[in-house]
């Protein structure tokens, strides 16, 4: 495993006011930023010098409620650590709600560069047991919630393209390994997490002409969130952890300022994955080896069903020892 002892990593202390450059001149929205991993995204990326928009609903682990106070501490931490930041509580789920949050942006700073959708509620059960209201809510917060804001904020891109000035910006989702490798009990999740990653990829290929990069970040840390799973944990929120701890959901943050920095260009449809000091790449979905059928004399021909297994359990599964046929193959 490939350690990078040298990197030297200095982390926001309570009260300090890190004023480190990379964001300087740039406008972040930062979507669920009240609670867990998006409030430590939120935070650093104002310590970087980025002007933040907190967007919170202020509602329960499974969305319900609202409470304006849970965007408000944010935008006091950020400002007492002598950074720029307005509220926002509208609901990501909202289309109209999410053209709310990208004109805050605009109308509190005049600009947006950068988008980070963060926001999520979970309703775990096994699917036997989920309601459709349960699926629905899920992927309503989770994917419907990146589309709409990203709809507003790509559509206000293109346009500011169009006028001359290009812009060099960042679209930052959130997504998670119980979509990418899969994790019983969450199938609304799952899929909306999975989603993400497929509008992501989209994203990307749309927008790079109008200089927009969109890239997912997998983060991970001890939230309310994943109390709702795990009882018995600790959580802090991010900014009053002085020492680094490997389950502080703030850890998942420079890899936000790294992807909204013009370092990453040209960066785009990727995912990243940071939990704890640990970094890599996710590898997406792609084709593995292809194998052909032919009839007897060697002409493409529909396959036929019995064949499938006996051809992937030698070849791609190995369940199988395909004994001289291996040989013949080549
Ligand atoms: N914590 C982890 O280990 C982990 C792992 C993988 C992915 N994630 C993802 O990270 C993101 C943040 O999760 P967290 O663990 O910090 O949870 P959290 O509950 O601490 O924070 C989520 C925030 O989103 C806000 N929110 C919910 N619905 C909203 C809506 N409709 N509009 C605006 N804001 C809304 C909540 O009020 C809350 O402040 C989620 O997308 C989650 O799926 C977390």
């Amino acid at each position: 495993m490939p350690r990078y002892g040298d990197v030297n990593v200095s982390f926001l202390a309570g009260g300090r006011n890190a004023q480190m450059g990379m964001l300087d001149g740039k406008v972040a929205i930062v979507t669920g930023a009240g609670n867990g991993v998006g409030r430590g995204e939120a935070v650093l990326l104002a310590a970087h010098g980025a002007k933040v928009v907190v967007n919170d609903l202020g509602g329960s682990v499974t969305g319900d409620g609202a409470d304006a106070k849970v965007a408000d501490e944010v935008v006091e931490v950020i400002k007492s650590r002598g950074g720029e930041a307005v509220a926002n509580y509208d609901s990501v789920a909202d289309y109209d709600g999410a053209g709310n949050i990208v004109r805050s942006a605009i109308d509190a700073f005049g600009r947006l560069d950068v988008l980070v959708n963060n926001a999520g509620i979970l309703r775990d059960k096994m699917m036997f047991s989920m309601s459709p209201e349960d699926f629905d809510a899920v992927v309503k917060v989770h994917m419907y919630g990146t589309f709409n804001t990203m709809q507003h904020a790509s559509a206000y891109w293109r346009n500011e393209s169009k006028e001359g000035r290009q812009p060099s910006a960042s679209i930052i989702n959130t997504v998670s390994s119980a979509g990418l490798q899969g994790q019983a009990s969450q199938i609304n999740y799952g899929a909306a997490k999975a989603g993400i990653a497929a509008m992501t990829i989209i994203a990307g290929l749309e927008l790079t002409r109008y200089g927009v990069r969109a890239n997912c970040v997998g983060p991970g840390g001890a939230t309310r969130m994943v109390g709702a799973a795990m009882a018995g944990i600790e959580i802090k929120n991010p900014d009053e952890y002085t020492e680094f701890t490997a389950m502080n959901p703030g850890n998942s943050a420079p890899a936000v300022v790294f992807l909204a920095s013009d370092e990453s260009k040209p960066l785009t449809g990727q995912v990243l994955r940071m939990v704890g000091n640990s970094l890599c790449v996710y590898k997406p979905w792609e084709m593995g080896e292809e194998f052909f059928a032919t009839d007897k004399e060697g002409d493409a021909a529909q396959w036929d069903p019995a064949d499938i297994g006996r051809i992937l359990g030698r070849y791609h599964f190995k369940t199988m020892n395909a004994g001289i046929d291996a040989q013949r193959r080549r």
